[in-house]
């Protein structure tokens, strides 16, 4: 999400800048800018839309001299605070144009600090949240351009990487970061800082990890590196002996395999910034009065795939939290069955692109028989947030592989987020109790770290179940739609047969599906359906199946029906898909990988599908 570049050196500074960006593409982005200094002068130059708007700015200007200079910023902009416009894209100045900064992530009390700063006189010129960091900057700044940017960084709450230069300071960029990676690659006589090595890479192969809470000055001769109390800390280089296109995926084989791990950052930036100082929830995004909350008499969810998955999962929240009737619709089917919709209906339509022509065909139709309609999505200006009442943003970052992983859990995070809104608005759950359930939701990133890093032995089942023609995959409750969704990622990237079911609904029929063999994935965390959960799957061991089942951390009561156990951390039972659904996106991704398939392009799918 965002690309960023820094640079000074002797070179010009614009070309490798653009050059950097250019690299950082793959990351998504729907603005860009550069900030170049010059003679005392930071001149900027920012377009919404691709790179190729910005350089056809720039290459106006050179008829009047260019952008000269060799200390340059620069950024791709993926709008999250505000639309993607000319006047939203970084770098973004103070007051007087002295500072340029760009920025990528959200600072979360960024409307404390902007009401502070309009009282202070500071006039605010974009939507975003980054313009506070340069009036901030023009406060704090007394000569010494790294105080100053640590001093504000200890007011940010949230997460950044912070990229600033200064008009008095020809030989330094300072750069900074919480929760988000920065790299500095070093050069001869030249320096740089980049999202990732790709943005440098073309110039350097040594390169040095930023780590959390760190301030870099990074000038011609070398780069210093402190803490937040000015303290320097040293730090070692290492080599980059990626090439081009493996540095573009951060090193990885596939882009799927990146998001992956770069979950429990979605889950953060979507769960971030939505509590008041007292701790309860903020939803402005929903845009509708606490009246007309405490008027919703059913809930309908359209969304397709795997978003309909996270709508399902959206179900047993709501109706546990706000005991609101809760409907979850394959969009296709919705539109064209004449559904029972009006204007006491909350529609909540979920879309990672915003452009599926199912949800949107079943969105108009909802909006048609007057329900309120809520996009839940992950592109900003997307037609599905166009055409929706109001929109709740996930924020996930772009996401490039097909098959959908981040966007997803970004959607359960979002989901929950909804759910306990609509609670706290209708009077169904105390303050107490939503401040205990956002606790636990705000643990969830953590975990998601913890359990991506035991997951070699997921991968090696993968493997020895390759040539497997068939999967079933059971969960009860929320691990349901888990069961689903597992299905539908192995399916999707390893084309092989998958069903997911409801555990207590097998012997109804798909029983029969067993043989010998027969590989049973059971979502099977601690709940208070365990039990049953058990029976279930000693019904499918009996008639042979080979059962691979998830568990939480400890849990001894399921291992003897086990043949495989993925352990999961423990978190509340609602809360266990943002958990379940790591290990079965990384089953199928090996799985694919070792049958030797595209994991980021599978056959005949595309990543927005905008035909009905
Ligand atoms: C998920 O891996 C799939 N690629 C697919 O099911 C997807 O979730 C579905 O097409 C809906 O897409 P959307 O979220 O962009 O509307």
């Amino acid at each position: 999400m965002c690309g960023i570049v820094g640079y000074v050196g002797h070179r010009p500074a614009v070309e490798v800048v653009i050059d950097g960006l250019r690299r950082l593409e793959y990351r998504g982005y729907d603005s860009a800018g550069v900030a170049v200094l010059d003679g005392g002068q930071l001149q900027v130059e920012r377009k919404a839309g691709k790179l190729a708007n910005l350089e056809k700015e720039l290459a106006a200007r050179s008829a009047t001299g260019g952008m000269p200079g060799s200390l340059g910023i620069g950024h791709t902009r993926w709008a999250t605070h505000g639309p993607p416009t000319d006047g939203n894209a970084h770098p973004h100045v103070d007051c007087d144009g002295a500072f340029a900064v760009v920025h990528n992530g959200t600072i979360e009390n960024f409307e404390e600090l902007v009401a502070g700063l309009a009282e202070r006189g500071h006039a605010r010129r974009s939507d975003t949240d980054t313009e506070a960091v340069a009036h901030l900057l023009e406060e704090r700044y007394d000569g010494d351009l790294a105080a100053a940017v640590r001093s504000v960084c200890a007011d940010l709450e949230g997460s950044f990487v912070l990229v600033v230069a200064h008009r008095e300071q020809p030989d330094l960029i300072v750069a900074a970061r919480r929760n988000l990676p920065l790299v500095i690659g070093l050069g001869e006589g030249e320096n740089f800082v980049g999202s990732d090595v790709t943005a440098f890479i073309a110039h350097t192969r040594e390169a040095r990890a930023v780590e959390q809470d760190q301030v870099v000055e990074v000038r011609r001769s070398g780069v210093i590196v402190t803490d937040l109390t000015g303290a320097v800390v040293e730090g070692a280089s290492y080599h980059v002996d990626w090439d081009t296109d493996a540095a573009e995926k951060g090193g990885y084989e596939f882009f799927m395999l990146k998001e992956i791990d770069e979950q429990p950052d979605a889950v953060r930036e979507t769960l971030g910034g939505r509590l008041t100082p007292e701790g309860l929830l903020h939803l402005d995004e929903l845009d509708m009065s606490d009246q007309d909350i405490r008027g919703i008499e059913q809930v309908v969810i359209i969304a397709c795939g795997s978003s309909y998955h996270s709508g399902l999962v959206g179900k047993y929240a709501i109706e546990r939290w706000c005991r609101l009737p809760v409907h979850v619709e394959m969009a296709s089917e919705f539109r064209y069955r004449d559904p029972v919709v009006g204007r006491s209906t909350l529609v909540i339509a979920i879309s990672q692109s915003g452009e599926t022509a199912d949800t949107l065909e079943a969105l108009r139709h909802a909006r048609e028989q007057k329900a309120w309609v809520l996009a839940v999505t992950n592109t900003i200006g997307s037609t599905i947030s166009r055409e929706s009442d109001a929109a709740f943003y996930t924020r996930g970052g772009p996401e490039v592989a097909v098959a959908s992983t981040k966007a997803v859990i970004a959607q359960l995070a979002a989901m929950y987020v909804v759910g306990l809104y609509l609670a706290q608005v209708r009077g169904t759950r105390d303050a107490d109790e939503v401040r205990a359930h956002m606790r636990d939701l705000q643990e969830v990133p953590d975990l998601i770290a913890t359990l991506l890093e035991r997951m070699e032995p997921v991968r090696e089942l993968a493997r020895a179940l390759k040539d497997e023609p068939r999967v079933l995959f059971l969960g009860r409750h929320v691990g349901y739609p888990m069961a689903l969704e597992g299905a539908l990622k192995l399916k999707e990237l390893a084309y092989v047969s998958a069903e997911g079911f409801p555990a207590g609904e097998i012997k109804h029929g798909p029983i029969a599906l067993i043989e010998k063999g027969t590989p049973v994935v059971v979502l099977a965390p601690r709940h208070a359906l365990q039990a049953k959960l058990i029976n279930n799957v000693q019904e499918v061991r009996a008639r042979g199946a080979r059962t691979i089942v998830v568990a939480t951390d400890g849990d001894e009561s399921v291992t003897p029906y086990a043949d495989h156990i993925i352990w999961i951390p423990d978190t509340k039972s609602l809360l266990t898909p943002l958990l379940t659904i790591v290990p079965m996106q990384v089953l199928s991704a090996e799985m694919a990988r070792a049958r030797g398939l595209d994991v980021d392009q599978p056959r005949n799918l595309a990543k927005s599908v905008t035909v009905e």
